[in-house]
């Protein structure tokens, strides 16, 4: 039993099926709260039909949870995936939904239960392209800018993915990893203003500092989350390159992981083929050119190149 002046209610109908709540859940039984369910737990339909076929319509919740409560309200609010839709179609509803994903995180808290549902949302990725791996070459749409930075993480996640397919890993969960990492690898931008992250001309001192903060500020949001070392890797060290130019650490080759060297191609490829408010998009033979003669060694992995290469084509 717990003494509970500061709470709310929350109703068991809000519950959804394979979501994980990240808050404790309370019945009052007789005027005295008992705990249900403590953070972590996983929710299935039947339960939750149970529960209201027994008559337990709502569940009483601390206020000082209400920030974990509003994401995984906001994140319920979400389409859900056609599991029957054709892979072409299947990739793109992902794509679509991770990227109002990534605009409710970046609108509100990472939360456990926001790093759970991205982590499901990122085995949908590996599914559909486990199953259909040249569904990629259907990944549509090129974005304005404002749109740019929700559907970034999507694509980045997407291409990742693919490129990785491409170069011999075919174990589900290593692939899943790699996934959550393109998902979540600019979630430290969340904290940058979009008038910087979007800005038409060069950035200043100050805005160039902020944004080059973000790799270390997704980690620090994301440490806690129990993700995987490629996952964190990737988040953290997504701007490294190989010659040491990189940031945060100036790490060289030899110290960036493959996972962070694919997924570092997959987000400079898909900057280069989306229009931002300063650059007009490249086309994909452009993108693939530009890196191919200017990036190519110095910055970014051949092997990953080549990952990328034979994924799109
Ligand atoms: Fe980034
Ligand atoms: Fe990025």
């Amino acid at each position: 039993m717990i003494a509970m002046p500061e709470r709310n209610v929350f109703p068991v109908s809000s519950l959804l099926d394979g979501s994980m709540t990240d808050f404790d859940l309370f019945l009052s039984v007789k005027g005295e709260d008992i705990l249900y369910a403590a953070p972590g737990y996983c929710w299935t339909r039947d339960e939750t039909s149970r529960l209201l076929a027994e008559g337990w319509a709502e569940f009483q919740i601390q206020k000082s949870q209400a920030a974990m409560v509003r994401m995984y309200l906001q994140l319920g609010r979400l389409p859900k995936i056609e599991k029957d839709e054709a892979p072409a179609r299947r990739i793109n509803s992902l794509q679509d939904l991770a990227a109002s994903f990534t605009q409710c995180l970046y609108s509100g808290e990472v939360t456990g239960a926001a790093v759970h549902y991205g982590e499901r949302i990122a085995r949908g990725i590996v599914e559909c392209l486990v199953e259909n791996p040249s569904s990629i070459k259907e990944i549509s749409g090129l974005m304005d800018h404002d749109q740019y930075t929700f559907y970034h993480s999507a694509r980045v996640a997407v291409f990742a993915t693919a490129m990785s397919i491409n170069m011999g890993v075919s174990d589900e969960k290593h692939l899943q990893r790699i996934a959550v990492g393109g998902l979540f690898h600019d979630v430290g931008k969340k904290d940058v203003p979009l008038e910087v992250i979007n800005k038409a001309g060069a950035l200043d001192q100050g805005e160039w500092k902020k944004m080059r903060a973000h790799p270390f500020q997704g980690y620090e949001a994301l440490k806690a989350a129990g993700l995987s070392l490629e996952t964190m890797e990737i988040v953290l060290h997504h701007h490294e390159r190989m010659n040491g130019s990189g940031y945060p650490h100036g790490l060289q080759q030899s110290g960036i992981m493959t996972e962070v060297q694919i997924a570092a191609v997959a987000d400079i490829y898909d900057a280069l083929t989306s229009s931002r408010s300063y650059q007009k998009r490249r086309t994909r033979y452009e993108a693939l050119d530009f890196m191919k003669h200017k990036l190519l060694g110095t910055d970014i992995s051949p092997a990953a190149f080549r990952g990328l290469v034979a994924s799109l084509t």
